[in-house]
């Protein structure tokens, strides 16, 4: 009784019991979590139901792309492509004719736009607070941006139509979408320190899109490289007719590799300090045609992590000299491997995420920290770049001068073709941006080329690492390029 008299009173005389002056805690109403300061700066923009500044992000735009995406682009199917359709076109010589440069332009400019269509389709299933996030929106309106352009860019009836449809191809590889793939996996790591998606269902999904990027990147750059090789009068060629795919010396790689790890290592201590041999076995002297660049992402991914925990194990157990590292690459019918043991000890903990792109919710936090210490990123938003177009002639536009992509002019015709340059970024990280993200994206990386990433720890011991890549001489029928 006394207990309901002194709630009446409460009831009677509601300011009271509190200090009406402070601003009310709407946190508490918001679908998501309250925000912390590991979180982008951005994110509070976005906590808005529609960013302001976004294009395709909005009330009018968001369910109007009914008619041409939906209903169009996005009902296609997209082309699943092997090495060799990729090369030839229509005929199956390994000549490259006008005919064939114009054809594969053709394709390249529809596909492009059917790809992209499908992507956006499985962006805008998601949960819209997943879409939302700051670095996902990014995502989202950089590919509505490339759909639209692709989609708009006039029919390609003759070489010089061609011509300018490369020069638009590589501006496209090289302007603020080479930030997508920092900010997909930034995305994953907002997404899983705020709980807003599961995290098996945010690792099928960032693998998904990755597949898809480096298709299509290959298939643009394939069709940048074969055209510069037809205007500079090369015309033929022995695996596929453009440049991308090199023959690649496993030792180069291999010791290349190693001096990028030893070097990070002299940074992160001092110059003198003890480092551990490096010992090649196997097929030493092996050859074979790969993508140099993704070669050496994986080979210095992994190697570097065996460089830091046996140099971790040399000063935790003080010992003489740092343990030897040993790659031993091996040739079968179907596939090269790179096994990389260490002698560190093995992995300190039984993480099963191991090879999950968010891992647990305070490993999401360290990673995302880190990446927001990376230069240029935290701060950097497609909307500025949109906004920078109207405002400063293209040559110098300011969201190209980030850590991820330095500008670079060098055009169509002359210099060297630079593949992927997002992640020659990625790898060129100073020691101190520990990103977490590894391991998960060398998987992709490796699954993508039918090759796989394992591991095997033994407690107290060591690791073996051991990275396969399909021959892709032995597939070049094969759909290799089908994670559309
Ligand atoms: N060879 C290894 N020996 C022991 N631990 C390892 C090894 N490779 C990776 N790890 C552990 O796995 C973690 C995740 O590796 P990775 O995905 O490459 O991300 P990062 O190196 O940025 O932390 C590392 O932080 C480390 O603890
Ligand atoms: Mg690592």
């Amino acid at each position: 009784m006394r207990q309901l008299s002194c709630c009446c009173r409460q009831l009677r005389n509601p300011v009271a019991s509190f200090d009406i002056s402070r601003i009310p805690n709407f946190t508490k109403y918001s679908a998501v979590k309250p925000i912390n300061e590991d979180l982008a700066p951005h994110v509070c923009e976005t906590m808005k139901a529609f960013p302001s500044r976004s294009k395709h992000v909005n009330q009018q735009h968001y369910y109007h792309n009914w008619d041409v995406l939906i209903k169009s682009y996005a009902q296609r199917k997209p082309h699943p492509m092997s090495l060799t359709q990729l090369a030839q076109y229509y005929d199956d010589s390994t000549k490259l004719t006008k005919q064939k440069i114009i054809n594969s332009g053709k394709f390249v400019k529809e596909e492009l736009a059917i790809r992209m269509a499908q992507k956006l389709k499985l962006l805008q299933q998601l949960p819209f607070c997943v879409v939302n996030n700051f670095h996902f929106v990014q995502v989202y309106e950089s590919y509505y941006n490339i759909f639209e352009r692709f989609r708009k860019f006039p029919q390609i009836r003759t070489l010089e139509d061609n011509s300018k449809f490369a020069e638009f191809s590589t501006s496209i590889l090289r302007d603020f979408n080479t930030l997508n793939l920092p900010h997909l996996v930034m995305g994953a790591l907002e997404c899983t320190v705020l709980d807003l998606y599961p995290q098996d269902k945010m690792d099928e999904l960032l693998s998904d899109l990755m597949r898809a990027r480096i298709s299509r990147r290959l298939i643009v750059e394939e069709h940048v490289s074969i055209t510069q090789n037809y205007l500079s009068g090369k015309k033929e060629n022995k695996l596929v007719l453009g440049d991308i795919f090199q023959q690649c010396s496993a030792k180069d790689y291999i010791i290349d590799a190693s001096q990028l790890c030893q070097k990070f290592i002299r940074d992160m201590y001092f110059d003198n300090i003890a480092l551990p041999e490096l010992i090649i076995d196997g097929e030493v002297n092996l050859k074979f045609y790969f993508l140099p660049i993704h070669l050496r992402y994986l080979l210095y991914e992994i190697l570097r992590n065996a460089y830091e925990a046996t140099m971790k194990e040399y000063i935790r157990r003080g010992l003489q000299k740092p343990e030897a590292i040993t790659v031993t690459v091996i040739e079968n019918s179907q596939s090269f491997l790179f096994r990389i043991s260490d002698r560190a000890g093995g992995f300190p903990y039984n993480d099963r995420n191991i090879w999950s792109f968010g891992k647990s919710k305070e490993k999401a936090r360290e990673s995302l920290a880190n990446f927001h210490k990376l230069p240029g990123l935290q701060t950097v938003s497609i909307y500025d770049q949109l906004e920078s177009d109207l405002a400063v002639p293209s040559v110098n536009k300011p969201y190209l001068n980030t850590s991820l992509d330095p500008i670079d002019h060098s055009s169509l015709t002359g210099q060297e073709f630079k593949f992927e340059k997002p992640l020659m970024k990625l790898l060129e990280r100073s020691h101190r941006y520990k990103l977490g993200v590894g391991l998960a994206m060398c998987k992709v990386y490796a699954d993508y080329w039918n090759g796989d990433l394992a591991l095997h720890s033994i407690q107290g011991y060591g690791t073996d690492v051991v990275l396969k890549l399909g021959n892709l001489m032995n597939n070049v029928s094969k759909l290799q390029l089908d994670r559309v």
